[in-house]
């Protein structure tokens, strides 16, 4: 007995779909498990503010921040850690929210660009990217401020890198760091001077 492609495919399809299914279970029931997501509960302090958040387990940071706290100040650009554009502070230092899920931050202080000043308050470096023009679209100005932020506060704790001359010598404040610092920092319309400019400025201000 001949068989046609197609029946050898439908055949196929059925025998794989039946090892694949748990035993004693039907199709409809087993595919309704299959769109439960895991849900987790979370409390991280943002912006000074615990914020309470039932999440998908697979909810990055990023998604957590814009879609369920409505706080979309901070962008999506690749959410794949290659642009910076989701850079907030946490604990301290800077990181890419888009590679890090919200769980993972029970307790963590989360600050964003909208934490670090509004437009009746500005940060200071937000004030500076203002004056010496550091941005154009503005896309990815959110993650280069939080970015430039900590830059800084780096350099102030001693924290060396690739281009310090020295690891165990303070770094220097100056703009060899932050560009090599800012490096993760892309921006397409190229504002890369005037945001360097931007944070001299803010460093040459005493802590
Ligand atoms: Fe996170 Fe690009 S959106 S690094
Ligand atoms: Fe447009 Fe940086 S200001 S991407």
């Amino acid at each position: 007995m001949t068989i046609s492609r197609r029946r050898f495919l439908i055949l196929g399809a059925v025998t794989a779909t039946a090892f694949a299914m748990p035993p004693f279970i039907s199709l409809k029931a087993y595919a309704a498990t299959l769109e439960q997501p895991a849900m987790n509960k979370v409390t991280i302090n943002v912006n000074g503010q615990p914020r309470a958040l039932d999440v998908d387990t697979r909810t990055t940071l990023l998604d957590g921040l814009r879609e369920h706290l409505q706080l979309t100040g901070t962008k999506k650009g690749c959410d794949h850690g290659q642009c910076g554009a989701c850079t907030v502070i946490v604990d301290g230092r800077r990181i890419n929210s888009c590679l890090t899920l919200a769980v993972m931050h029970e307790g963590s202080e989360v600050t964003t660009i909208e934490g670090l000043g509004m437009p009746d308050k500005l940060h200071p470096m937000q004030a500076a990217f203002i004056k010496h023009d550091g941005y154009q679209c503005g896309y990815c100005t959110p993650g280069q401020i939080c970015s430039a932020v900590a830059v800084i506060k780096e350099i102030r704790d001693g924290i060396p890198s690739h281009v310090s001359e020295s690891l165990t010598e303070a770094p220097q404040l100056i703009a060899s760091e932050f560009q090599e610092r800012m490096s993760g920092n892309i921006c397409r319309c190229g504002a890369y001077s005037n945001i360097i400019e931007a944070i001299t400025e803010v460093a040459e201000v005493p802590a």
